[in-house]
């Protein structure tokens, strides 16, 4: 049986605007994606839109409009995004959709039958913005806006029956929750005891959701019905054989701000209905502008359709992947996007392919030369790119991402100064054939980084494996024919010049 993996986005908020945060998480899951798919693996990544909830509604009724036209009409903008990135998800969700109104209500009709949804009068306080019942200390942490108090007869879900069980299942799960300081928040907030879940709305207050299958009166809480939208794709309750092949997904990739609903609401949700938990749940930081979080509140939100169009949707997607530490916070500013471009992208990289092609064109008409036998820098720079391979890949499996391509980028270098010292450009005026090895040597090391970095920037590694008019894209040494001829380029990354922006 083939290997499979399984990648989620947090489906977004169709109201917002898409900006870097959203961006970011989008292309993470893309880079992951890709990077298994090139090592064989049947892969399945999924983003989506969460469409329901009193936001939406609102929104809809100020612009008088039905809430699905709303949707309808807000949805293109996160659409067009991922098709100007480049995200090559396998399918993408919106809540609206008849598939997952199914099996949100066989999931609730599933809880209520095992007993664990219950009907109750509650009183409370209430955050209109985050459309949830708040803790008096958490109405006084000033972090809600427009609170009010609020009775309320409606249905809960017993999350508390499953507060020990999580726990144990936490603890003996190293990898469940990453990473660790994370798990150990939610450990920490598993000390307290857990309150159970209010999971409906009535009607007469907010109707934009998914109705309760045992009470028409109520609509589920948003939250509730957007989580489901990870195992509604996967066929659930549908296609058996689907559904074992993709659940449990191998990573639900979020930011920080969600980590309770995703590490405590979604697991116990999923104990009720007896369905496997998902193997792991990773939390990201933010991007920080000027140290603080981008919001659309503050206007600090770098617009990541205006870096695409101004340098490129690769370059974006590097400087994104290389810049943050996944699990810590990252700062976001154009000064820093511009040296990371210049240095790594414009100098290390794209220039090596420059000098490579140009000696190759001036000296060999352009064809590939031969190899003659290897010597001992020949044979280190191959063992090295060998050592690489697994460090890329290890990097990869424990999602340090920025080490991985720090490496690919080192290795690079080593390959600068390999031709640095070798000075192909004087030995083909005494020794063409020695050239050519050398020339060779640094072509196929170079291959070997941009396979390796090409779930990053597929499209400009693309380009460079078409100049060097390879197809290979297998990671072991000698994917290079001699004998090929070279394609015509223009520099792969242009540098910038920071004293004209
Ligand atoms: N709809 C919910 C998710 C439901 S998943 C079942 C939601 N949507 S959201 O649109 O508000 O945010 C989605 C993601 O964007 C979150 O993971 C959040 O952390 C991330 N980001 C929003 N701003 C961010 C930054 N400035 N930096 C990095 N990511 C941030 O929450």
């Amino acid at each position: 049986m083939s290997k499979s993996f399984y990648i989620t986005t947090p489906i977004y908020y169709v109201n917002d605007k898409p900006h870097i945060g959203h961006a970011y998480t989008t292309i993470l899951a893309d880079v992951i994606a890709r990077f298994y798919r090139q090592l064989d693996y049947d892969t399945f990544f999924l983003t989506g839109l969460d469409e329901h909830g009193q936001k939406v509604q609102e929104a809809a009724i100020n612009r008088q409009v039905e809430p699905q036209v709303h949707c309808d009409e807000m949805a293109p903008r996160f659409i067009d995004l991922w098709d100007k990135l480049h995200i090559s998800n396998d399918d993408f969700i919106r809540t609206t959709e008849q598939r997952h109104k199914k099996v949100v209500q066989y999931f609730l009709q599933l809880v209520f039958d095992n007993g664990d949804i219950y009907k109750d009068e509650y009183t409370g306080l209430y955050s209109v913005s985050e459309e949830r019942f708040i803790t008096e200390k958490e109405a006084e942490s000033e972090n809600f806006r427009d609170i009010k108090e609020l009775k309320e007869i409606n249905y809960f879900f017993k999350m508390s029956k499953f507060q020990s069980q999580l726990v144990e299942y936490i603890e003996n799960n190293e990898n469940f929750i990453q990473p660790i300081h994370r798990r150990n928040e939610i450990l920490g907030f598993l000390k307290q005891p857990l309150a159970d879940l209010c999971i409906s709305r009535p009607k007469s207050r907010l109707n934009w959701g998914i109705e309760l299958p045992f009470d028409t009166d109520y609509v589920t809480y948003v939250w509730f019905d957007a989580l489901i939208n990870y195992i509604t794709v996967t066929g659930y309750g549908k296609d058996d054989n689907l559904y074992n092949k993709w659940w449990p997904a191998n990573y639900h990739l979020i930011g920080k701000d969600i980590l309770t609903t995703h590490a405590v609401y979604w697991p116990t949700m999923l104990l009720s209905a007896g369905v496997p938990l998902p193997k792991t749940i990773f939390a990201h930081g933010w991007w920080l502008s000027e140290s603080a979080k981008m919001s659309k509140s503050i206007g600090n939100v770098v617009n990541p359709l205006d870096l695409i169009e101004k340098y490129g949707v690769d370059p974006v997607r590097y400087y994104l992947m290389r810049e943050m530490v996944l699990g810590q916070d990252a700062n976001f500013t154009l000064d820093s996007f511009i040296k990371r471009y210049n240095s790594d992208l414009a100098n290390d990289f794209g220039n090596l392919l420059s000098r490579i092609s140009t000696l190759i064109n001036k000296n060999y008409d352009g064809y590939m030369p031969e190899v003659s036998s290897l010597g001992d820098k020949e044979k280190r720079l191959k063992s090295i790119s060998i050592e690489l391979v697994k460090k890329f890949d290890n990097n990869m499996s424990r999602m340090s991402i920025n080490e991985a391509i720090e490496e690919t980028l080192q290795f690079v270098r080593n390959i600068n100064r390999y031709f640095e010292h070798m000075a192909p450009w004087k030995l083909v005026k005494e020794d063409l054939k020695s050239a050519g090895t050398v020339l060779y040597t640094g072509a196929e090391a170079l291959r070997i980084c941009a396979v390796l970095l090409s779930p990053i920037m597929p499209q400009r590694i693309q380009i460079l494996l078409s100049v060097l008019n390879t197809e290979s894209v297998d990671r072991n040494w000698g994917g290079l024919k001699s004998g090929t001829r070279l394609g015509d380029h223009k520099p792969l990354f242009p540098r910038i010049n920071s004293d004209n922006l």
